[in-house]
């Protein structure tokens, strides 16, 4: 069962230690529960390392583009062209603030490349002129890959945005997670957050998804083009931290 925690507390955002997800110390097994991170410093061997980038497989690079530029407001920074089939292009919020308010040139952008969080690396391999399949959506076939999560300053804003844009929305601000299945709906089944429940009972599953409702009441939970989802998380939220 403790197995079971791991998305909670990934979706907590909570700076997940090393440490196995044990019985805590009082044996309570109240759930849910917050077990925090240790204060043991990282490998000084890994100072200067942080998460640069996330790689996304797209399979139309042109949508893609669209959405992350126009919706989203990401930055085109540059397309490596390797040749007529692939390519690989790199987008990214400015910087200048992290909130995206202080503007910067695409040649600032670029000087900053390896200095910048949150990059998205857009992989795109033309597949048009020689047949074959698109790459499965990850909302219908689940994927170890579960979710981008985006800091926005308003997000009753930014769902009015969405919409207004026609984006799939499979959560709103201030609901629930959907109870009923809905085809095309991840949440509904639940497999972005669990995966493969089978053998879980209805009851269980229910609770989970209370609960999962409750930590996200106020995150939106939407779609890019390629089904992949997006979480929206207001920059001023409640603490869940005391
Ligand atoms: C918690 O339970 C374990 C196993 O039953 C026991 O060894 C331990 O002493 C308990 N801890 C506390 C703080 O009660
Ligand atoms: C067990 O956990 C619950 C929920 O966090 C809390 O309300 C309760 O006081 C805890 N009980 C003990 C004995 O620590
Ligand atoms: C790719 O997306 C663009 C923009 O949405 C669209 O105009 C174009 O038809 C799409 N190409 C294919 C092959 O579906
Ligand atoms: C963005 O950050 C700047 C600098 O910290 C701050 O002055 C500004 O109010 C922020 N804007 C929003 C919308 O949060």
């Amino acid at each position: 069962m403790l197995f079971l925690l791991l998305p909670i507390l990934l979706l907590a955002r909570d700076a997940l230690s090393c440490t196995p997800l044990l019985p805590r110390d009082d044996n309570n097994s109240t759930y849910p529960f917050i077990a925090t991170g240790s204060d043991e410093p990282a490998d000084l061997a890994t100072t200067g390392y942080f998460i640069n980038h996330v790689g996304l497989n797209t399979n139309n690079l042109t949508r893609s583009m669209e959405f992350y530029t126009r919706v989203i407001g990401l930055r085109h920074m540059f397309t490596y062209h390797v040749n007529e089939y692939f390519s690989v292009t790199y987008m990214g919020h400015s910087q200048g603030g992290r909130n995206g308010s202080a503007y910067q040139t695409t040649a600032e952008l670029l000087q900053n490349k390896q200095n910048s969080a949150g990059l998205l690396e857009l992989l795109y391999f033309n597949r048009t002129t020689l047949g074959g399949e698109d790459i499965p959506r990850s909302d219908q076939k689940i994927s170890t890959l579960s979710h981008l999560g985006l800091i926005v300053p308003d997000p009753e804003a930014t769902q009015a945005r969405l919409e207004e844009y026609g984006v799939p929305i499979y959560k709103k601000y201030g609901e629930g997670l959907p109870k009923e299945e809905v085809e095309g709906n991840p949440l509904s089944l639940p497999s972005l957050f669990f995966g493969d429940t089978s053998g879980l009972s209805a009851e269980v599953l229910e609770e989970m998804k209370d609960t999962l409702g409750k930590l996200n009441l106020l995150n939106i939970f939407a779609a890019d083009p390629d089904g992949n989802t997006i979480e929206i998380l207001p920059f001023h939220e409640p603490s869940l931290f005391g």
